[in-house]
């Protein structure tokens, strides 16, 4: 069982952007940060459910299949989920369709209140307020044995990463300078110690870094 973590960043390490507008709720940027991935054929076909078979099938697509590779259970923060987007809608389901990509139990860390909300596919999002440790030990619980991804976003994946909880991170490195947002690496001082390193570089551009211990 392996706690791992993938996430698109800039060369200078944002993993947000900053220019949505109401018009453009994912304005220019976010297209920039993960357009190498959205334009795999893993993500057409888990994500856009896209069965044509079109899509990249490159280095980029090989990480992006195996981030949904043998994993039992997620977790994510309330940011990905999109919580802080749309506080005041109860009714909020994420950001996915009726049949989001992640087909296990997914665990979503927020202050708030809400009920699990069961959706198409084996997606369950269960809603807690807990330390990365006690929603590492649940996820685990429901996972059967399988790896558990921390999906995002920054922040949380920061918080199990100070804890020393995460066991492989991938980055994908996108050729561009956001130049704001939230930063993956800050406070992160010698994070590279006791992780094997490897890199290689996809036909876009774009920098496959992993940390695996
Ligand atoms: N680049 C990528 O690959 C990637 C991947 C995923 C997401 N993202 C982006 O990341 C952004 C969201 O990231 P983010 O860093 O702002 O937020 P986040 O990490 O998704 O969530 C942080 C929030 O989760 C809640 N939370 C965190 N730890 C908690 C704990 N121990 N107990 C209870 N609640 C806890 C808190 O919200 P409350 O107090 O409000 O409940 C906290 O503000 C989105 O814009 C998304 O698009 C990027």
């Amino acid at each position: 069982m392996a706690v791992r973590v993938d996430l698109n960043i800039s060369l200078d390490g944002f993993a947000t952007t900053t220019d949505q507008t109401p018009e453009k709720p994912f304005g220019d940027d976010w297209p920039r940060l993960v357009g190498a991935y959205v334009a795999t054929r893993t993500f057409r076909e888990r994500v856009l459910h896209d069965s044509s078979g079109e899509g990249t099938t490159g280095v980029d697509d090989k990480y992006a299949a195996a981030y949904f590779d043998e994993i039992g259970a997620e977790i994510m923060g309330a940011g990905m989920f999109g919580l802080h987007d749309f506080p005041d809608d109860p009714n909020w389901r994420g950001w996915w369709d009726d049949e989001p990509p992640f087909r296990c139990p997914v665990f979503v860390l927020t202050h708030g209140d809400r009920p699990s909300l069961e959706l198409q596919g084996g997606t369950t999002f269960h809603f807690l307020s807990a330390t990365p440790q006690q929603a590492l030990d649940r996820a685990l619980e429901a996972a059967g044995g399988k790896d558990i991804r921390v999906g995002g976003g920054p922040s949380v994946v920061r918080d199990f990463l100070k804890a020393g909880l995460v066991d492989q991170l991938h980055v994908g490195i996108a050729p561009i300078l956001l130049g704001r947002g939230i930063r993956l690496w800050d406070d992160l001082r010698g994070l590279e110690s006791g992780y094997d390193v490897i890199v290689e570089t996809a036909e876009s551009g774009t920098t496959h870094l992993t940390f695996r211990r």
